[in-house]
């Protein structure tokens, strides 16, 4: 496995290659990031995964400076997965002045992006950049950041990059929570109390596939149970999967996204779930 930081030696270690597969991270790897190196590795060509973590998708008083940087521990994990190339630019290379962004559709200033403003605008120019860098056939992201995905596939598709775009499972612990560079934040009577956001969401699911259809109502009782146990709820949103937006009457594959702080810790989660024909 190479470790790289710039972009002309990544060029040349990729000058060969062909069908590359990416996974783009932001460092302080967990099991989730893992298995989408496993996904990535199962297309056979070269596996490049970059670190880097980027401001540019970090709000004013957000945890940037603090987001935990552990490149040594990450490169040895990813050798241990199989990775062949971490690339790891640094700031300078990757912002010259002065700067261009992309510019996505309205769906990015909802859910997330309504809490997160110029988030998402950061995410996608970040991963167009890399993308450009890297030169990927496929690309692999995570589900658990399902507005990102849903996002970034669009972009592929808009700007006609020759890019395959995979989604990973979300990878969770024992007791269901989502693993997360984040949960180190947590104190341990935070850490506990964390699960609870996906068993709600979980209950929530359950509701709609018996055939309940009352989203607004869902989304505020799941809401109200999080206030009430002291969590700070940015919104839990029930969408159509196709669309990331409200469902409609007839919309049957659903997804049900929350986002909410426990202390200083903002989470995130999310659940598929198919409903009943009427
Ligand atoms: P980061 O939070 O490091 O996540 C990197 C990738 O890992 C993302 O695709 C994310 O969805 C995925 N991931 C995180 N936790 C996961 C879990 N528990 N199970 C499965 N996949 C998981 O997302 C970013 O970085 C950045 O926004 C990035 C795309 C790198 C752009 O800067």
């Amino acid at each position: 496995m190479r470790l790289i930081h710039h972009v002309d030696e990544l060029r040349a270690a990729l000058a060969d290659a062909r069908e590359a597969a990416f996974v783009p991270t932001m460092g302080n790897l967990h099991e989730g990031h893992i298995g989408l190196v496993d996904i990535a590795r199962r297309h056979g060509g070269p596996v490049v995964v970059s670190i880097f973590v980027n401001p540019l998708q970090f709000g004013a008083g957000e945890d940037f400076e603090r987001y935990p940087r552990t490149l040594a521990a990450d490169c040895a994990r990813l050798e241990a997965a199989g990775a062949d190339i971490v690339f790891a630019p640094d700031v300078d290379q990757m912002y010259p002045e002065p700067q261009t962004f992309t510019v996505l559709p309205p769906l990015a200033d909802q859910l997330c992006g309504a809490h997160r403003p110029g988030h998402f605008q950061g995410v996608a120019t970040v991963v167009l950049k890399l993308f450009n860098m890297v030169r990927p056939r496929y690309a692999v992201f995570g589900k658990k950041d399902y507005q990102q995905f849903f996002l970034l596939d669009g972009m592929v598709r808009q700007f006609n990059l020759p890019i395959v775009m995979l989604a990973g499972e979300t990878t969770r612990a024992t007791d269901g929570l989502a693993l997360s560079s984040r949960n180190g934040y947590l104190a341990p009577d935070e850490r506990a109390e964390a699960p609870r956001l996906y068993r709600l969401l979980r209950a929530a699911a359950g509701r709609l596939a018996a055939g309940e259809r009352d989203f607004t109502g869902i989304e505020s009782e799941t809401a109200t149970a999080l206030t009430a146990r002291g969590w700070r709820v940015d919104y839990v949103s029930i969408r159509a999967r196709a669309t990331l937006l409200a469902p409609t009457g007839d919309s049957r594959e659903l997804v049900v996204l929350a986002a909410a702080h426990l202390g200083a810790t903002r989470l995130l989660d999310n659940i598929e779930v198919d409903t009943p024909a009427p």
